[in-house]
């Protein structure tokens, strides 16, 4: 089979690549990947709320690879004002990342309530920023990992009722229910759908603390769903890898150990696989490249290169790095049918 060759690099919008030594060792694996633009999240240890802030951290991914599109966020907090919304804005900030309290990594200063971010909202409206949702509610009562999706859809309609002209993204979506409620939705409303969700259920992950990220890999019928919605065409879903690097000691831990996959050194390969084992092939390019780039409608820097989509065996690295500080890839030590090469 002659390799699949695109017209652009993959756009990933839903990155994780932290600061420090571990933004050194994981953001040249954007470009490994297959992957020129990436939309940068704010959940740094403290979160980044403050435009200043946010940023410095570009410069500091510049400074590691300035050939990468990184598009920013902020981290949506009490210090995230409509005045600071109109001064992101002016800055060049794209989005705002919503995390609800407690749900995932590094979300300690997330919101409990959306009530008090409604003038918040209406600044990001009237600027046309993208507000980044992580779609689940904290487990309480009746709600746990496997419905806290479901049960955070609501939550989604009814923003989307107040700010019709503000575009959400409901990140990582992982459930059936996910899906039909994004469909139902307006134009401005969309979802990312990550590599590691488009093959892993519940299974997977329990018991397997790398295959463990929030919002939790859910049934067959929800992964098939997420499937489905990928490679159907419609520009609602799109490509976010939600690649999240953690040190192998706080994966191995014997509890409490970080949610997050890491996906980023082999992220379109990984969903090559999967739309090359539904015979989908043919809509990679849209969901991995297009959809998100039309949503955004980003300035991008212009690359000189491109990739090429080979059917051939490889086996996942087994570790980036070294040390306590290495990181354990999606697969590590497994076969893949496809490797992305840089063109
Ligand atoms: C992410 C991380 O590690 O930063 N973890 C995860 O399980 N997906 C945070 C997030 O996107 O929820
Ligand atoms: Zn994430």
């Amino acid at each position: 089979m002659e390799p699949i060759k695109f017209l652009k690099p993959a756009a990933d919008f839903h990155v994780h690549v932290r600061d420090g030594e571990m933004m050194k060792l994981v953001v040249p694996t954007i470009r490994q990947g297959g992957v020129s633009v990436a939309y940068i999240m704010p959940n740094l240890v403290p979160p980044l709320t403050a435009v200043k802030d946010v940023l410095a951290y570009k410069s500091r991914l510049e400074e590691v690879d300035s050939e990468v599109t990184y598009v920013m966020t902020l981290y949506l907090s009490t210090a995230i004002t409509p005045e600071v919304i109109h001064e992101a804005a002016k800055a060049g900030i794209t989005g705002v990342k919503c995390y609800p309290a407690g749900v995932t990594t590094n979300s300690d200063y997330g919101v409990n309530s959306y009530v008090p971010y409604y003038p918040t909202f209406a600044a990001m409206e009237e600027e046309n920023m993208v507000l980044n949702l992580h779609g689940e509610c904290p487990s309480a009562g009746h709600i746990h990992v496997l419905n806290a999706e479901q049960e955070f859809l609501p939550t989604l309609k009814d923003l989307h009722t107040r700010f019709p002209k503000l575009r959400i993204v409901l990140e990582h979506c992982t459930s059936a229910a996910a899906v039909a409620a994004v469909k139902e939705c307006g134009p401005t409303v969309a979802a990312t759908i990550t590599a590691h969700h488009l093959s892993l259920i519940i299974d997977n992950w329990a018991g397997n603390a790398h295959n463990y990220c929030k919002p939790v890999a859910k049934l067959p019928s929800d992964r098939d769903a997420l499937v489905e919605a990928a490679t159907s065409g419609s520009p609602k879903f799109f490509f976010g890898s939600d690649s999240a690097p953690h040190p192998v000691v706080n994966k191995e831990k014997a509890k409490g150990y970080s949610a997050g996959v890491f996906t980023q050194p082999n992220v379109v390969a990984y969903v090559a696989d999967v739309f090359a084992k539904t015979g989908k092939l043919d809509k990679l390019e849209d969901f991995v490249c297009n959809f998100g780039r039309n949503f955004y409608n980003i300035a991008e820097k212009p690359t000189d290169w491109t990739i090429a989509l080979k059917n051939e065996n490889v086996i996942v690295d087994p570790l980036l790095g070294t040390g306590p500080g290495a990181v354990v890839p999606f697969m590590a030590g497994e076969p893949l049918d496809w490797k992305v090469e840089i063109v």
